[in-house]
């Protein structure tokens, strides 16, 4: 590393969308109680995802990441994290089974509490207080009081988030995972739509795949992947106190890893290579996203690719491009071109929900899902004429059959969006409407890959 890069040495640097909280000595009282906790996830387990964003840079397998924008301490709750983890898998088979193509799962789950905001301030009814900045920072209630900021806040995430892990790596691992259990996934409102329909057909031939395969003597016993997935954890590193406290040396090979999730990314605000967010990451050895919106330059995307990614080495770096649907080929193209051309490594992916967001007449924040669809099918488009790879999705969603975002199959209306608008910051997909995207999403892989059987062979 060519500068000395230490835990905190982002502290020398300037920053953007901390908060400032009243009490220096509790925050400092707060990170040295972090600073004892266990890692919530191993370096190795880092390192295996890094191995297959690889795969996915390389046009062998294809990422989907997704799941709250905020996660939030009040909807906190074991089958709001299934049912989130459920419609992941649901996601994941659809695009596994659809386009033969190996899935790569990351959520946005267990640690997705910090937010950065376009205003330092909100007014409501004439009254001017801070910005709600994540349940790890202050309050949602619009009083006074919640909005300061809390250190202890940062206890309470790491604890939630432990807990959420814990219950995923359960799932993931324990047999609800397991593709036996393809058709159990399918359950409630989700299973009486025109997607659950659909899916239900899908299952049906998984599930004849299966028994077929256990008639040769293929099982879950004899080939414990069948019964178990990968599935790992994502947040936006934003709240540099809790992951400086998260950040440990590994022993097996002497790095450093912010324990905090698997995969951390750099918001689109933050994203200044001589700012403090940079800082720190690029110390750090996970997988490492960075948001590319509007206003990012083809130079400065190479910049903050080298500044972080100084080996070039696979896997390492994932653009998160959320340019807005109508402006993906005004941005996209050239700096696809650009990393290319210089011969840098990164998995390019799509999170087409936060160029998208307008204010309904109904005055909610909401995204129509033919925009978001219109994105991530530019996406596809530019990077087939560029003859790079599409590479993966980045959701807002959950597994409630909230109304957040207008349109889908199921047709939410800018009426219907008060019904069950339960989001703490921006609004997400429903099931149904991330089951719809994810079968359109298989067909442009399988379009764009060919049918995939080469591509599922070599991995
Ligand atoms: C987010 O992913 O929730 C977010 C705030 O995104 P961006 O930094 O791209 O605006
Ligand atoms: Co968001």
């Amino acid at each position: 590393m060519s500068k000395t890069w230490t835990p905190e040495s982002w502290r020398q640097k300037p920053v953007r969308q901390l908060p400032t909280y009243p009490d220096i000595q509790a925050v400092e009282a707060v990170e040295k109680e972090l600073k004892s906790f266990p890692p919530l996830v191993f370096a190795g387990e880092a390192r295996n995802l890094k191995k297959k964003l690889a795969e996915v840079a390389n046009g062998r397998a294809f990422l989907l990441q997704g799941g709250d924008c905020a996660e939030s301490f009040a909807e906190f709750h074991p089958d709001n994290i299934r049912d989130t983890f459920k419609v992941l898998l649901q996601m994941a088979v659809v695009l596994t089974f659809g386009a033969n193509c190996p899935i790569v799962k990351v959520g946005r789950l267990a640690g997705q509490f910090a937010k950065p905001r376009s205003s330092d301030t909100e007014t409501v009814d004439g009254v001017e207080l801070p910005s709600y900045r994540g349940d790890i920072i202050n309050g949602f209630e619009f009083d006074e009081n919640s909005r300061v900021p809390d250190p202890t806040r940062m206890l309470k995430g790491y604890s939630q988030a432990a807990s959420t892990l814990n219950l995923l790596r359960a799932f993931a691992q324990g047999g609800y995972a397991d593709l036996h259990q393809v058709h159990s996934w399918n359950m409630g409102f989700v299973a009486s739509g025109a997607q659950g329909d659909r899916y239900r057909e899908m299952a049906d031939r998984i599930h004849d795949a299966l028994a077929f395969m256990e008639a040769c003597g293929v099982t879950s016993t004899n080939t414990p992947e069948m019964g178990r997935t990968d599935f790992y954890t994502s947040h936006e590193a934003l709240l540099l106190p809790y992951e400086q406290a998260l950040t440990r040396v590994d022993s097996t090979s002497g790095d450093y890893y912010d324990t905090s999730a698997h995969m951390l990314w750099i918001g689109d605000r933050t994203r200044d290579p001589d700012e403090a967010h940079v800082e720190f990451l690029r110390g750090v050895s996970n997988p490492i996203g960075v948001k590319a919106g509007p206003t990012q330059t083809a130079d400065g995307l190479l910049r903050l690719i080298d500044e972080l990614n100084p080996e070039n080495e696979a896997g390492r770096m994932t653009v998160i491009c959320r340019f807005g649907a109508d402006n993906v080929e005004k941005h996209l193209p050239e700096l696809i071109r650009k990393i290319e051309r210089e011969g840098r490594t990164v998995v390019w992916s799509c999170d087409p929900m936060h160029g998208n967001t307008i204010k309904s007449t109904t005055g909610y924040k909401t995204r129509p899902v033919d925009r978001i669809l219109t994105e991530v099918r530019q996406f596809f488009d530019v990077h087939q004429a560029e003859g790079s790879y599409a590479g993966g999705v980045h959701f807002e969603m959950t597994g409630q059959n909230v109304t957040e975002c207008i349109g889908g199959a199921f047709e939410v209306t800018e009426e219907g969006l008060s019904d069950r608008y339960h989001t703490a910051c921006d609004p997400r997909l429903n099931a149904n409407q991330a089951l719809e995207l994810a079968f359109l999403i298989s067909e442009m892989i399988k379009k764009e890959r060919g049918n995939g059987t080469a591509i599922a062979a070599a991995s």
